[in-house]
């Protein structure tokens, strides 16, 4: 990894306009589990069929919402890592940077990244499954919610505005992704110098499409991730190795670099 560095940074350091398109593997020092990790991951663990569609949700609302519960009160407990913070360094440096993420943490926010576009939602926006999805009129469980505990059943709340049960905010398998958000992620990959794809399996579309838009848009295109992906196949620069560890080195190289401090 080393090796690839110093041009990657270089390269970085004077791009106008970059994307950093996140995924779970950003999250992982954390503590926040992945999804296709070995073992670790939650899909190795759970059964998405019964806990991310909307029909699990209609089968049993009271096991999906107790699920989404624990994941967020797992999230609270978490703290941004380096990769995280180096990212909002990234927004300092170059005004002309864009978020895009996969994960419905808010970790990117805690950061200090003033306006990630989330484009499977996220932990912290629950709605009612009425018509209007309404954003959440209800009292969403305070910061120091008790963790209802791996595995456990919780009855989600009602609507204030129309009594209809309130559901994750995030976007289930099956499920369209918010327009607004996916349209935002396109242009700024179809416009970008630099897109860095950090912690992501690259696997599941369309937003698994948005690297590859900058690829064939003329980006260089910079992965960050310990073990190969799909990716790989249109990446210029493969830097092999955890978020946490070389988002900082990378920022620090490709700033110093420029003279930028
Ligand atoms: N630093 C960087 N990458 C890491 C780290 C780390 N410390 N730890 C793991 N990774 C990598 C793994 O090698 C893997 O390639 O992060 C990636 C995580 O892949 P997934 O678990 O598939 O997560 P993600 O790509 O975000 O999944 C996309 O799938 O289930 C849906 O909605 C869910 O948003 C999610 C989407």
């Amino acid at each position: 990894m080393e090796s690839v560095l110093p041009g990657a940074a270089a390269l970085l350091g004077q791009a106008r306009r970059v994307v950093v398109f996140t995924g779970a593997g950003i999250s992982a020092e954390s503590g926040v589990p992945t999804f296709r990790d070995d073992l670790t991951g939650l899909w190795a663990r759970y059964d998405a069929e019964q806990l991310a569609t909307p029909e699990a949700f209609h089968a049993d609302p009271d096991l999906v919402w107790g699920w989404y519960e624990w994941r967020r009160a797992r999230v609270r407990r978490a703290r941004p890592n380096p990769g995280h913070l180096a990212t909002a360094a990234i927004e300092d440096l170059v005004p002309g940077t864009v978020v895009v993420t996969q994960n419905v943490d808010d970790l990117h926010e805690r950061a200090g990244s003033r306006a990630p576009v989330h484009l499977h939602g996220s932990l912290f926006a629950p709605r009612c499954v009425g018509r209007a999805a309404h954003p959440a009129a209800f009292a969403d469980p305070a910061d120091d919610a008790a963790d209802p505990g791996e595995g456990s059943r919780l009855a989600p709340p009602r609507c204030g505005h129309c009594g209809a049960l309130v559901r994750p905010g995030v976007v289930w398998f099956g499920e369209a992704l918010p327009e607004a958000a996916l349209t935002a992620a396109a242009e700024a990959a179809a416009t970008c110098d630099v897109l860095l794809t950090v912690g992501t399996s690259g696997v599941v579309y369309p937003a698994a499409e948005i690297p590859r838009i900058a690829a064939r848009s003329g980006a260089t295109v910079v992965q960050v991730n310990p073990l190969p992906t799909p990716l790989d196949a249109i990446c210029d620069v493969n830097l092999r190795g955890s978020a946490a560890r070389i988002l900082p080195t990378l920022v620090e190289a490709a700033w110093g670099a420029a003279g930028r401090t």
